[in-house]
Order: C-alpha cells, then structure tokens, then sequence
C-alpha cells in the first residue's frame, strides 16, 4: 500500500485518535507513558509524522515529545499502524523519519517504551539500569533510547518530567 509520511497537523487530530483506539484498544490510555504526556510533556507535531494513504487518510503515527530528565530530550509514542496496514514497513519508516526529524533540530536524544526487537533497526537500545525511570511501573527490558548528538545523554537522569521552558 502506498503511503506518504507528512509532519502531524491540526487536521489530523480526529484520524489520529481513530487509528490509535483501532492499534491499540481500550487498554490504550492505562500505559505509563501516557502519564509522562499528561503530565506536561510538551507535544512536537513538526517533528512528529503521520503516514497518509492514497486518499489522504491518516493510516499511522508517530508523535514525538519535548521532556526532561537532568537534561532536554525527546520522548517518542505513541506510534500506531492501522491494523490493515500492518506489517508493510510503515511503523519502522515513521520511526526513522522522526529520528531524521529530531537530529535536523539538533535534539540530544530520544526516549520510549516499547519493544527492543521493534526498535533496534532505528538504533534503539537499552537504557543503562537506574539512568531513567517515568512516573509509574516500566518493564526495564522495554525501556529504549538513542543518542542523536555524542555526549547528548551525559547529564540525562532520573524521571521523565515536562520540560522547564
Ligand atoms: C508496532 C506497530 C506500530 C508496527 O507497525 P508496522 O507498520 O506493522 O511495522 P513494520 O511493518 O515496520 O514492522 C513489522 C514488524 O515489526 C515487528 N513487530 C511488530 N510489533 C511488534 C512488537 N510489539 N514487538 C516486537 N516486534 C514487533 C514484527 O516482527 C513485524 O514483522 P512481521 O509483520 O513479519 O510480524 C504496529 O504493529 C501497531 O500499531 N501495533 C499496535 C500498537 C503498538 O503496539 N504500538 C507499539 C508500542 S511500542
């Protein structure tokens, strides 16, 4: 299935939710992560992406967060596939293009949760033991992130928290 990935706009706020609600179900809202975004996680819709079909309609997404942890970084998530568009490359794809988007601003970096087996193409790995933890239960063998510019990790520690400014 063609698809293009486009820089998340107002717009596409109301598909969004749709294709998160379809990926993930009910259970959507009872993760940790959503307690990093509700609690003030500045959202980043340039450097977010959605994935449009041949008609226009949003089909994926993959937001991206400004954060702080001793540092600024990025937080990624959630990222969604309509399920009759999965498993063509697109999850990974949007992935990527967020990492393109985040070095293009010079980010430090980028946080998430998910599956290391998923991620690991993007340059994903494991976050080093006690280095970051958010606010509520993570699985440590879920928690991923990558180092976009060298050294950009050295003072990142402790708790995702909405960022100072
Ligand atoms: C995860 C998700 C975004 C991947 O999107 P996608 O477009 O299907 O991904 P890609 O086509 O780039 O990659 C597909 C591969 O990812 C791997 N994969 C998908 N979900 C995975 C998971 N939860 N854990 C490990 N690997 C996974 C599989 O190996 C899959 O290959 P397969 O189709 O041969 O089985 C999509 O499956 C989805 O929306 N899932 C529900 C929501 C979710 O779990 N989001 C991720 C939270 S971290």
């Amino acid at each position: 299935m063609a698809a293009t990935l486009s820089a998340e706009k107002p717009e596409h706020a109301e598909a969004i939710e749709r294709v998160l609600d379809r990926a993930f179900g009910p259970g959507r809202f009872a993760k940790t992560s959503e307690r990093v975004r509700e609690r003030g996680a500045a959202p980043e819709p340039r450097l977010s992406r959605v994935a449009l079909n041949a008609d226009g309609e949003v089909i994926g997404v993959c937001r991206i967060w400004r954060v702080e942890a001793g540092a600024p970084l990025y937080f990624l998530g959630p990222l969604a596939v309509d399920p009759a568009a999965q498993s063509a490359g697109l999850g990974l794809q949007m992935v990527q293009d967020c990492v393109a988007a985040c070095r293009a601003v010079g980010a430090s970096g980028i946080v998430l949760v998910g599956a290391e087996r998923f991620f690991r193409p993007a340059g994903f790995t494991l976050v080093p033991a006690e280095r970051v933890s958010l606010p509520g239960p993570v699985d440590p063998k879920r928690l991923l992130w990558l180092e976009i510019r060298p050294g950009g990790f050295d003072k990142v520690h402790g708790e995702l928290k909405a960022p100072s400014h």
